[in-house]
């Protein structure tokens, strides 16, 4: 495991674009695998910057979103498709067509069936992954089981209120959402962590100090990939009890 640790969030969604802009240079045809959430809204905008700078173009790039909430509409403000949509799609030369995320508010069979097939042709060249404070990745929550493939997944009672902040209420946040399986994550070419923030130190401690892999910690898993790099900030990383000295 490749570990970055980074002065700011900033610079940590700066690295994580930068690899993701290396490897669509690597393959102007990239599959990316995307994320939503907090942690990642900051890594659109040197994407787009650097779509600006004409650094890199997006035109024959496909996109592939890790999750969806079922029962929200694509166009509702907090559907993951708007988010994509907003922070990012709308603003580089990616064709709609090349993106996919998920749908979660009708014929959820065919839509899983649908997601499954896309990540066996779409082959993502990286993933970017947020990690949540109880340590799941995707919404692969932590359990007795985890899945390997894309499921409908029930979201744990500490991630309905680390999203309330998005809604009006905590009751507004779906309970339920699509979500690739930890399998399928680990499918990814390569896969970058990005994570800030003392509540994500429990996770960080568990994925960077311990040699542990456990369906209680989901991020854990990813111990089983040979090419995962984390990025995380220094004052994260000291919460963690990690210093390394800067990469
Ligand atoms: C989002 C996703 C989630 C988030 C995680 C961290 O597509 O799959 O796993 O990455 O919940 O979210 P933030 O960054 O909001 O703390």
């Amino acid at each position: 495991m490749n570990i970055i640790v980074t002065e700011s969030y900033e610079e940590t969604c700066r690295e994580a674009a930068g690899q993701m802009i290396a490897a669509i240079q690597a393959n102007p045809q990239a599959c990316l695998g995307l994320a939503t959430g907090g942690t990642a809204q900051g890594v659109y905008p040197y994407l787009i910057q650097a779509y600006h700078q004409q650094t890199v173009s997006f035109k024959d790039v496909k996109t592939v979103n890790l999750d969806e909430y079922i029962g929200l509409k694509p166009d509702h403000p907090q559907s993951y498709r708007r988010y994509m949509d907003n922070h990012f799609f709308d603003h580089v030369d990616v064709s709609p067509l090349n993106t996919y995320v998920p749908s979660g508010c009708h014929m959820l069979q065919q839509e899983m069936a649908i997601f499954a097939g896309i990540l066996d042709v779409w082959k993502r060249d990286i993933q970017l992954l947020g990690v949540g404070i109880n340590g799941h990745i995707g919404f692969n929550e932590p359990g007795e089981v985890l899945h390997a493939r894309v499921h409908m997944a029930e979201l744990a009672e500490a991630t309905i209120k680390a999203n309330a902040r998005f809604f009006a209420s905590e009751e507004d946040v779906p309970k339920t959402a699509i979500t690739m399986g930890v399998g399928d994550i680990l499918h990814a070419g390569k896969i970058v962590v990005i994570a800030t923030g003392s509540q994500k130190a429990g996770a960080l401690q568990k994925l960077l100090n311990d040699d542990e892999v456990t369906t209680r910690m989901p991020c854990t898993l990813l111990k089983l990939h040979r090419d995962v790099t984390v990025i995380l900030d220094r004052e994260l990383a000291q919460q963690v009890g990690y210093n390394r000295p800067v990469s």
